[in-house]
């Protein structure tokens, strides 16, 4: 397939780098694909960013059959850009595919396309501290039809957006709530998939979250409401008497890049490393009796977020006095310092752009 590419004769105004907040500000351009049944992918483009025109009846609009990604570029010291693990993305975009009845495609072509696309917008890259260019990619089901069936037609794109963090609290410690009414995801569902539905199916939890003062909702399993799973934008890690624990991905659980990232951090910097169940009232226990050190969430819009508090019913955890815990901390640098280029890349990670 050969790539079209179209530039805009309309360059926006880039935004002042200290004010970025996060994905409400798109570059240039972006990537379509289009697929149709019997034809396959095709027509793959970069075009000036805009609207789409669509039928009201467009299937994703009534049935959400729609997957997305979400990764980073970083413009290093050399004034390189480069991307953080973008073909394991594109895997996991391609398992989600898979679960959502959406066709396969071809992922290297894509992050090539992706390539083309960043250097086409390369001076939208941010290179204030903390700050990167946030990659959506994404795939919706594109019938004419309000019947409900796997789509014949469907839209790939690429959008992109300078980003500063992702919680309104910068870097520092987030509160979590955990919900005892509402679960995210069951066994046999969707939950490791990275489906639109998910996102929309957490929202009222997330606003009764918000009204309580929290930031984020932590789910636990959808059957017993016993076992962690994760926070709404990210997965989750307890620090336990110098021991690191996660959930273990159980199929309700999103299969984190960054999570995967972390564990393989923490085993070269000889941290125990447990994935395992872990139920939300060993947590209190281990609050109780002294042993919870650190908890912290990671996700790519996430990065690494220390939590300073968990309410969950009556209890209350505070850890470390709500403040960022060392180890969290170090996670944060560890796993910057690559992304950004400021240390070597122990295990490849970094792909180069331009
Ligand atoms: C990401 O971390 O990239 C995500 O996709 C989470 C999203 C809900 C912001």
């Amino acid at each position: 397939m050969d790539l079209k590419i179209t530039k805009s004769n309309q360059l926006k105004e880039k935004p002042a780098q200290d004010k970025l907040g996060f994905g409400k500000i798109f570059t240039d351009h972006m990537f379509i694909m289009d697929y149709e049944t019997g034809i396959g992918w095709h027509d793959p483009r970069i075009v000036p960013f805009g609207p789409f025109t669509v039928s009201p009846a467009t299937s994703v609009f009534h049935y959400a059959q729609a997957i997305f990604e979400g990764l980073k570029a970083y413009k290093n010291p050399e004034g390189e850009i480069v991307l953080f693990r973008a073909d394991e993305n594109f895997k996991r975009m391609n398992r989600s595919a898979k679960r959502m009845c959406i066709p396969e495609f071809d992922g290297e072509f894509v992050l090539n396309s992706l390539k083309e696309l960043i250097k086409i917008d390369k001076d939208w890259v941010p290179s204030k501290e903390g700050t990167s260019l946030y990659i959506r990619p994404a795939i919706i089901a594109t019938d004419e039809y309000v019947g409900i069936k796997a789509s014949d037609h469907y839209r790939f794109f690429i959008i992109m957006c300078p980003v500063g963090a992702y919680y309104s609290a910068g870097f520092d410690p987030v509160k979590i709530w955990v919900t005892k009414d509402y679960v995210r995801a069951v066994p046999g569902g969707v939950g490791e998939a990275k489906t639109a539905g998910n996102y929309a199916a957490s929202l009222y939890a997330s606003e009764e979250a918000s009204k309580k003062g929290y930031n984020q909702v932590l789910w636990l399993d959808g059957i017993e409401k016993k076992y962690i799973e994760e926070v709404g934008s990210m997965n989750i890690f307890f620090v336990i008497d110098g021991e690191i624990v996660t959930p273990k991905l159980t199929g309700s659980i999103l299969p984190g890049i960054t999570r995967n990232s972390v564990i393989a951090m923490a085993k070269k910097e000889g941290y125990k490393v447990r994935e395992e169940r872990i139920a939300i009232d060993d947590i209190i226990n281990a609050h109780k009796n002294g042993k919870l050190d650190e908890v912290f969430g990671s996700g790519t819009a996430a990065v690494i977020s220390p939590v300073g508090e968990i309410a969950y019913g009556d209890e209350k955890i505070v850890v470390g006095e709500g403040k960022t815990g060392k180890i969290s901390a170090k996670f944060f640098d560890l796993l910057t310092d690559v992304q950004y280029g400021k240390k070597p890349d122990p295990f490849n990670w970094m792909i180069k752009v331009c």
